[in-house]
């Protein structure tokens, strides 16, 4: 696995020099270290140090045919993703907001740590803290902690990724006061009622940004015979998509892809009144996981949500409409995070500057 942190060609002498590394770890101490924070997302990785984001880019690595070199990886293999030929693979190393492919994972996150941390063969961290979704199973958290042991660091903690949003957002997540907190990210939707530094009542569900998408590619290959590429289906979502047909009706998009039955290249207009019609049923399903979380919600809890009102942030939060379709459902105040793209790394970014205040958060 070591081999893949750093070997970008991976020659024997390569792996030797790396091996030797290692070991060489083991009996240096570390000459220089300092910390980041990573909100490692299925669709977007941010790094931090204690006070602002370094980096953020698409979760996307590029490699050549046999995996021996990478090729791009972040915005760069996003930009070649579905454009290349077959001597490159492009992948997305996590998939529904957890580590799919453990060793893309951590060559990607080493090229974007080399972007921001100039490492060198006794180089380590201090302290490293790493966003993991709340429903992540043991299995999924080791495979976190595995690629985080890579990097050698003095301290490695995780921070489960709605409480760090919460912190992100700036609630106050340590009175006895209930808050929720719903993230709506690219491969996960998850529903949270905070109080006292933990969380008391949640839901999980694999609708959200990534889910989208797809049933908006789905629809377009049953009802036009059009087969649409994944790009082209996020294009449509961000520029025209919509959570109510009547939000931003006069808007529209042509649609370039590729006829089932001639196999031939062609266009279709789409509207907005249209995406909100094909979204519907998935954002459906949210508000019931939302609504099943407050009947669960503890009666004192429940109360102070209907003070405070919902906390609405992830990617997916952005799209239009939403806030006010819950808002008109659920009949609660909304808020919408005014970055909800960085509120999981603006968190971690303050617990990481102020790991003994949110000592109660952290998990080893
Ligand atoms: N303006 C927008 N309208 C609708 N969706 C958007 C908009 N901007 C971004 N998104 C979606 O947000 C999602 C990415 O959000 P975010 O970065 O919070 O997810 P992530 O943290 O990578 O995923 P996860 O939290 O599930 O691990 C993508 O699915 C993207 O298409
Ligand atoms: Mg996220």
């Amino acid at each position: 696995m070591i081999e893949n942190v750093f070997v970008e060609t991976g020659t024997h002498n390569a792996c030797f020099a790396l091996l030797l590394q290692n070991e060489f770890r083991l009996m240096i101490p570390l000459l220089k270290g300092k910390s980041f924070a990573i909100d490692l997302g299925n669709n977007n990785t941010l790094l931090s140090d204690e006070n602002r984001i370094l980096l953020s880019q698409p979760s996307f690595i590029s490699f050549d045919e046999e995996r021996h070199s990478v090729k791009a990886v972040g915005e760069e293999a996003f930009n070649i993703f579905e454009k290349s030929h077959g001597l490159l693979k492009t992948i997305k190393p996590l998939q529904r907001g957890v580590i799919a492919d453990y060793d893309s994972a951590l060559m990607m996150i080493s090229k974007m740590v080399d972007r921001v941390h100039k490492r060198n063969l006794f180089s380590g961290f201090n302290h490293i803290i790493s966003g993991v979704p709340f429903y992540a199973t043991e299995v999924e958290r080791r495979a976190l902690r595995d690629v985080l042991d890579q990097f050698n660091s003095k301290k490695r903690q995780l921070i489960v990724e709605p409480l760090a949003a919460a912190v992100g957002m700036g609630l106050n997540i340590r009175e006895p006061n209930g808050k929720m907190v719903i993230d709506i990210g690219g491969g996960v939707t998850e529903i949270v009622i905070i109080s006292l530094s933990g969380v008391a009542v949640f839901q999980s569900i694999k609708i959200a940004g990534d889910s989208f998408t797809t049933t908006i590619q789905d629809y377009f290959r049953r009802n036009y015979n059009l087969i649409i590429g994944w790009k082209t289906a996020e294009q449509i979502k961000i520029q025209v998509g919509a959570a109510e047909p009547h939000i931003n009706n006069s808007a529209s998009m042509i649609v370039k892809g590729k006829d089932i039955l001639e196999g031939i290249p062609t266009t279709h207009e789409v509207s907005s009144s249209e995406v909100a019609f094909i979204l519907d049923k998935s954002i459906k399903s949210i508000e019931e996981s939302i609504v099943h979380t407050l009947e669960v919600c503890p009666p004192e809890l429940a109360a102070d949500i209907y003070v405070n009102g919902i906390h609405l942030t992830g990617g997916s939060a952005l799209l239009r409409g939403l806030k006010e379709r819950f808002q008109k459902n659920l009949e609660l105040t909304v808020h919408l995070d005014a970055e909800p793209l960085l509120s999981v790394s603006k968190g971690i970014a303050q617990v990481l500057r102020e790991s003994k205040k949110y000592q109660a958060v952290l998990i080893d």
